[in-house]
Protein backbone atom coordinates (compact mmCIF):
# COMPACT_ATOMS: atom_id res chain seq x y z
CA UNK A 1 0.00 0.00 0.00
CA UNK A 2 1.49 3.10 -1.07
CA UNK A 3 2.12 5.63 2.11
CA UNK A 4 1.57 9.62 1.31
CA UNK A 5 2.77 11.83 4.12
CA UNK A 6 -0.38 14.97 4.50
CA UNK A 7 0.57 17.93 6.67
CA UNK A 8 -1.84 20.29 7.64
CA UNK A 9 -0.44 24.03 8.13
CA UNK A 10 -1.90 27.68 9.16
CA UNK A 11 -2.30 29.69 11.43
CA UNK A 12 -3.52 29.05 15.30
CA UNK A 13 -7.31 28.69 15.62
CA UNK A 14 -7.76 28.57 11.94
CA UNK A 15 -9.33 25.00 12.01
CA UNK A 16 -6.70 22.30 11.33
CA UNK A 17 -7.46 20.32 14.10
CA UNK A 18 -11.39 20.38 13.09
CA UNK A 19 -10.65 19.61 9.63
CA UNK A 20 -8.68 16.57 10.27
CA UNK A 21 -11.64 15.12 12.82
CA UNK A 22 -14.50 16.27 10.40
CA UNK A 23 -12.33 14.47 7.85
CA UNK A 24 -11.88 11.51 9.60
CA UNK A 25 -14.97 10.58 11.64
CA UNK A 26 -17.13 13.42 10.78
CA UNK A 27 -16.67 14.82 14.09
CA UNK A 28 -16.81 18.82 15.61
CA UNK A 29 -15.60 20.23 18.50
CA UNK A 30 -16.50 23.56 19.26
CA UNK A 31 -14.41 24.13 22.25
CA UNK A 32 -10.95 25.46 21.24
CA UNK A 33 -7.56 23.46 22.11
CA UNK A 34 -4.61 24.39 20.78
CA UNK A 35 -2.32 21.53 19.44
CA UNK A 36 1.12 21.92 21.05
CA UNK A 37 2.64 18.91 19.64
CA UNK A 38 2.05 17.58 16.31
CA UNK A 39 -0.30 14.60 15.92
CA UNK A 40 -0.54 11.95 13.28
CA UNK A 41 -3.43 9.84 12.07
CA UNK A 42 -4.27 7.61 9.27
CA UNK A 43 -6.95 7.73 6.65
CA UNK A 44 -7.14 5.06 3.88
CA UNK A 45 -8.45 6.06 0.43
CA UNK A 46 -9.04 3.99 -2.70
CA UNK A 47 -7.70 6.10 -6.32
CA UNK A 48 -8.01 4.74 -9.31
CA UNK A 49 -8.58 1.20 -7.68
CA UNK A 50 -5.63 1.86 -5.59
CA UNK A 51 -5.07 1.54 -1.72
CA UNK A 52 -3.37 4.95 -0.03
CA UNK A 53 -3.07 5.34 3.20
CA UNK A 54 -2.62 9.24 4.13
CA UNK A 55 -0.69 9.59 7.32
CA UNK A 56 -2.14 13.60 8.29
CA UNK A 57 -0.39 15.40 10.87
CA UNK A 58 -1.61 18.17 12.52
CA UNK A 59 0.96 20.89 13.14
CA UNK A 60 0.29 23.66 15.96
CA UNK A 61 -0.30 27.00 14.60
CA UNK A 62 1.14 28.93 17.29
CA UNK A 63 4.69 30.03 16.77
CA UNK A 64 6.42 28.90 19.89
CA UNK A 65 6.03 25.35 18.53
CA UNK A 66 7.93 26.04 15.23
CA UNK A 67 11.03 24.07 16.04
CA UNK A 68 8.48 21.18 16.80
CA UNK A 69 7.05 21.35 13.89
CA UNK A 70 9.91 21.87 11.82
CA UNK A 71 10.50 17.88 12.04
CA UNK A 72 7.12 16.93 11.30
CA UNK A 73 7.19 19.32 8.09
CA UNK A 74 9.99 17.00 6.50
CA UNK A 75 9.29 14.73 3.86
CA UNK A 76 5.80 15.59 3.27
CA UNK A 77 3.98 14.78 -0.24
CA UNK A 78 0.83 16.47 0.18
CA UNK A 79 0.59 20.29 2.44
CA UNK A 80 -2.88 21.61 3.24
CA UNK A 81 -2.37 25.17 4.14
CA UNK A 82 -5.30 26.69 6.09
CA UNK A 83 -6.64 29.97 6.98
CA UNK A 84 -10.04 31.44 8.15
CA UNK A 85 -11.97 32.87 5.52
CA UNK A 86 -12.91 35.69 9.02
CA UNK A 87 -9.56 36.20 9.31
CA UNK A 88 -7.42 38.16 7.35
CA UNK A 89 -4.12 37.60 9.49
CA UNK A 90 -4.54 34.26 8.26
CA UNK A 91 -4.70 34.73 4.80
CA UNK A 92 -1.83 37.31 5.31
CA UNK A 93 0.03 34.18 6.86
CA UNK A 94 -0.35 31.38 3.72
CA UNK A 95 2.64 32.95 2.32
CA UNK A 96 5.08 32.49 5.16
CA UNK A 97 3.46 29.05 5.63
CA UNK A 98 3.79 28.09 2.24
CA UNK A 99 7.68 29.50 2.22
CA UNK A 100 8.23 27.19 5.29
CA UNK A 101 7.09 24.07 3.87
CA UNK A 102 9.11 24.82 0.55
CA UNK A 103 12.20 25.11 2.20
CA UNK A 104 11.87 22.44 4.76
CA UNK A 105 11.10 20.39 1.59
CA UNK A 106 14.49 21.55 -0.28
CA UNK A 107 13.81 20.33 -3.65
CA UNK A 108 11.23 17.93 -2.86
CA UNK A 109 8.14 18.13 -4.82
CA UNK A 110 4.96 18.68 -2.70
CA UNK A 111 1.69 19.48 -3.93
CA UNK A 112 0.03 22.23 -2.40
CA UNK A 113 -3.54 22.62 -1.46
CA UNK A 114 -5.08 26.26 0.11
CA UNK A 115 -8.42 25.72 2.32
CA UNK A 116 -10.57 28.71 3.38
CA UNK A 117 -11.72 26.94 6.34
CA UNK A 118 -15.30 28.23 7.90
CA UNK A 119 -17.15 28.62 5.07
CA UNK A 120 -20.53 28.31 7.46
CA UNK A 121 -19.53 31.62 8.46
CA UNK A 122 -20.14 33.25 5.31
CA UNK A 123 -21.98 36.50 6.75
CA UNK A 124 -18.63 37.46 8.46
CA UNK A 125 -16.46 36.68 5.65
CA UNK A 126 -13.64 38.72 5.37
CA UNK A 127 -10.78 37.34 2.44
CA UNK A 128 -12.84 36.65 -1.00
CA UNK A 129 -13.39 33.65 -2.70
CA UNK A 130 -11.31 35.37 -5.55
CA UNK A 131 -8.25 36.91 -3.25
CA UNK A 132 -8.24 32.84 -2.14
CA UNK A 133 -8.14 31.15 -5.75
CA UNK A 134 -5.74 33.97 -6.85
CA UNK A 135 -3.29 33.10 -4.06
CA UNK A 136 -4.11 29.29 -5.00
CA UNK A 137 -3.56 29.81 -8.72
CA UNK A 138 0.41 32.10 -8.37
CA UNK A 139 1.82 28.98 -6.25
CA UNK A 140 0.07 26.20 -7.99
CA UNK A 141 -1.99 24.83 -5.66
CA UNK A 142 -5.44 23.36 -5.51
CA UNK A 143 -8.45 25.71 -3.94
CA UNK A 144 -11.35 24.77 -1.79
CA UNK A 145 -13.48 26.72 0.58
CA UNK A 146 -14.38 24.55 3.67
CA UNK A 147 -16.45 24.12 6.71
CA UNK A 148 -15.34 21.62 9.77
CA UNK A 149 -18.12 22.62 11.46
CA UNK A 150 -21.06 21.61 8.86
CA UNK A 151 -18.41 19.08 7.02
CA UNK A 152 -18.82 21.55 3.40
CA UNK A 153 -16.00 20.10 0.54
CA UNK A 154 -13.98 18.70 3.78
CA UNK A 155 -14.04 15.25 1.91
CA UNK A 156 -13.35 17.10 -1.35
CA UNK A 157 -10.61 18.90 -0.51
CA UNK A 158 -8.66 15.54 1.02
CA UNK A 159 -9.62 13.39 -1.59
CA UNK A 160 -8.73 15.82 -4.19
CA UNK A 161 -5.24 16.41 -2.92
CA UNK A 162 -5.18 13.15 -2.76
CA UNK A 163 -6.00 12.14 -6.11
CA UNK A 164 -3.73 15.13 -7.38
CA UNK A 165 -0.97 13.48 -5.82
CA UNK A 166 -1.27 10.21 -7.37
CA UNK A 167 -1.88 11.63 -10.53
CA UNK A 168 1.41 12.92 -10.83
CA UNK A 169 3.04 10.43 -9.13
CA UNK A 170 2.08 7.97 -12.09
CA UNK A 171 3.03 10.78 -14.60
CA UNK A 172 6.40 11.34 -13.01
CA UNK A 173 6.58 6.92 -12.82
CA UNK A 174 5.87 7.36 -16.62
CA UNK A 175 8.15 10.00 -17.50
CA UNK A 176 10.91 7.70 -15.34
CA UNK A 177 10.60 4.57 -17.23
CA UNK A 178 10.37 6.25 -20.97
CA UNK A 179 14.11 8.27 -19.45
CA UNK A 180 15.41 4.73 -18.57
CA UNK A 181 14.28 2.85 -21.98
CA UNK A 182 15.75 6.28 -24.15
CA UNK A 183 18.79 5.62 -21.94
CA UNK A 184 18.90 1.90 -22.90
CA UNK A 185 18.31 2.55 -26.57
CA UNK A 186 21.29 5.06 -26.54
CA UNK A 187 23.66 2.52 -24.86
CA UNK A 188 22.68 -0.03 -27.26
CA UNK A 189 23.40 2.45 -30.01
CA UNK A 190 27.02 3.71 -28.89
CA UNK A 191 27.80 -0.77 -28.34
CA UNK A 192 26.45 -1.24 -32.11
CA UNK A 193 28.75 1.58 -33.03
CA UNK A 194 31.77 -0.29 -31.17
CA UNK A 195 31.03 -3.48 -32.92
CA UNK A 196 30.88 -2.09 -36.26
CA UNK A 197 34.11 -0.05 -35.65
CA UNK A 198 35.73 -3.38 -34.30
CA UNK A 199 34.74 -5.19 -37.61
CA UNK A 200 35.48 -2.94 -39.40
CA UNK A 201 39.41 -2.67 -38.36
CA UNK A 202 39.42 -6.54 -38.06
CA UNK A 203 38.22 -6.19 -42.07
CA UNK A 204 41.26 -3.50 -42.81
CA UNK A 205 44.36 -6.28 -40.45
CA UNK A 206 42.87 -8.99 -42.76
CA UNK A 207 43.40 -6.82 -46.75
CA UNK A 208 46.43 -5.76 -45.09
CA UNK A 209 47.50 -10.08 -44.80
CA UNK A 210 46.03 -10.62 -48.19
CA UNK A 211 48.33 -7.70 -49.42
CA UNK A 212 51.35 -9.02 -47.43
CA UNK A 213 50.89 -12.71 -48.42
CA UNK A 214 51.07 -11.43 -52.57
P1 LIG B 1 -4.08 25.50 16.67
O1 LIG B 1 -4.13 24.18 17.35
O2 LIG B 1 -3.87 26.62 17.63
O3 LIG B 1 -3.08 25.53 15.56
O4 LIG B 1 -5.55 25.76 16.02
P2 LIG B 1 -6.29 24.97 14.86
O5 LIG B 1 -6.00 25.58 13.55
O6 LIG B 1 -6.02 23.49 14.96
O7 LIG B 1 -7.84 25.27 15.18
P3 LIG B 1 -8.95 24.29 15.76
O8 LIG B 1 -9.26 23.19 14.84
O9 LIG B 1 -8.58 23.92 17.14
O10 LIG B 1 -10.22 25.27 15.75
C1 LIG B 1 -10.19 26.56 16.36
C2 LIG B 1 -11.60 27.04 16.69
O11 LIG B 1 -12.32 27.28 15.50
C3 LIG B 1 -12.41 26.02 17.51
O12 LIG B 1 -13.19 26.73 18.47
C4 LIG B 1 -13.33 25.37 16.46
O13 LIG B 1 -14.55 24.96 17.02
C5 LIG B 1 -13.53 26.52 15.49
N1 LIG B 1 -13.73 26.04 14.10
C6 LIG B 1 -12.89 25.24 13.40
N2 LIG B 1 -13.36 25.02 12.15
C7 LIG B 1 -14.51 25.69 12.06
C8 LIG B 1 -15.47 25.88 11.01
O14 LIG B 1 -15.36 25.36 9.88
N3 LIG B 1 -16.56 26.68 11.31
C9 LIG B 1 -16.72 27.29 12.51
N4 LIG B 1 -17.79 28.03 12.68
N5 LIG B 1 -15.83 27.14 13.52
C10 LIG B 1 -14.75 26.36 13.31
Amino acid sequence: MKKVKVIIVGNSHVGKTCLISQYLDSSFQLEYQTTTAPDKSIKKVNISNTEISLEIWDTAGQDNYAIANKIFMKKADIALIVYDITDKASFEGLQNWYNRVVEINDKKKVVFGIAGNKSDLFEKQVVSTEDGQNFSKNINALFFETSAKDHGSVEKAFNGLAQEYYHQYLERQKMEKEEEKKMGEEEKKEDNVVLDENKHKESVIKEEKKKRRC
